[in-house]
């Protein structure tokens, strides 16, 4: 596995890897990315795995982006664990890391910006303004200069997927956004990097987000359809939690994030949720599907 930490390297690198002989022909092997801002845990890991397995050519990137982090939040004490990353990464079978730095990324005079418009302003975006533009430009120049034809992104950041997703589709830039499974731990947690913040106590705490989506998905899955009564019933859970602050808790349709109009779910919807324990702020989100009906055919 290669380190590199600028721009030219990454390309450099890259050109070397992306191409293989075959019958004395040059052969473009498939690139897979997984872009991360490091302190990599089970559900990066879980991306990377499945990069590796899927694709020639494995790529990370670790950069803890300035410009998605609003003024307040936890920019600076954003943990950076590059050496154990790097680790990681190595054992998993990565091939190149992309670890620039912020100068590297935004070199002055830096005048462009990237917008998505629709997606981003409701829920993570109406508590984080300018969080996904932050996204969106750093996303937008990881692409351009990797140009991977697979990027994995986990849902546990399913609003982002989304954006992310649109992003590529508007801009041509020829990449697969592969969706994987939010991964949680042993007690329920979503795996995240700011889990670290968590002291034992926190932690307990933070737990009712899990326990608020549980809900709502079981009160679905026994036949609930208003939007307002599993809201309600996954916002109990949170307030019944003291020392936690709700940001939101929501249920939405899984396409596009939208409200359902008539307040009742109809095809896929996504139950989403944001809480405040202590400094930390934390995201979880859940699918409510119907049951696929087994008719015992087989196949
Ligand atoms: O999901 C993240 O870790 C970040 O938002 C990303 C996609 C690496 C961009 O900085």
């Amino acid at each position: 596995m290669k380190t590199v930490h600028t721009p030219c390297e990454l390309v450099a690198e890259l050109s070397h890897l992306r191409y293989e002989c075959v019958d004395d022909a040059p052969r473009e092997r498939l690139v897979g990315f997984v872009p991360t801002m490091g302190a990599l845990h089970q559900g990066h890991m879980s991306l990377i795995h499945r990069m590796v397995a899927e694709c020639d050519v494995g790529v990370v990137s670790i950069f803890v982006n300035p410009t998605q982090f609003g003024p307040g939040e936890d920019f600076e004490r954003y943990p950076r664990t590059l050496e154990a990353d790097l680790k990681l990464c190595e054992e998993a079978g990565v091939d190149l890391v992309y670890a620039p730095t912020v100068d590297q990324v935004y070199p002055e005079p830096f005048l462009t910006s990237v917008h998505v418009s629709g997606l981003t302003e409701d829920l993570e975006g109406a508590h984080r303004p300018g969080h996904f533009d932050g996204v969106c430009l750093v996303v937008a120049k990881l692409f351009a200069l990797i140009r991977p034809h697979r990027a994995y992104f986990g849902e546990k950041d399913y609003q982002q997927l989304l954006i992310v997703r649109q992003l590529a589709r508007n801009l041509d830039l020829g990449v697969e956004v592969v969706a994987c499974p939010l991964i949680r731990d042993d007690d329920g947690l979503a795996a995240s990097s700011r889990n670290r913040y968590l002291s034992p106590e926190e932690r307990e705490r933070a737990l009712c987000l899990f326990r608020a989506l549980t809900r709502a998905k079981e009160l679905y899955e026994q036949g609930e359809r208003s939007v307002e009564r599993l809201e309600e019933a996954g916002r109990r859970v949170i307030r019944e939690t003291p020392g936690v602050e709700l940001d939101y808790f929501v249920v939405r349709r899984a396409g596009d994030l939208k409200p359902f109009p008539e307040g009742k779910v109809e095809g896929e919807g996504r139950v989403l949720g944001a809480i405040r324990v202590g400094e930390t702020r934390l995201i979880d989100n859940m699918p409510l599907r119907e049951p696929t009906i087994d008719t015992g055919t087989g196949g």
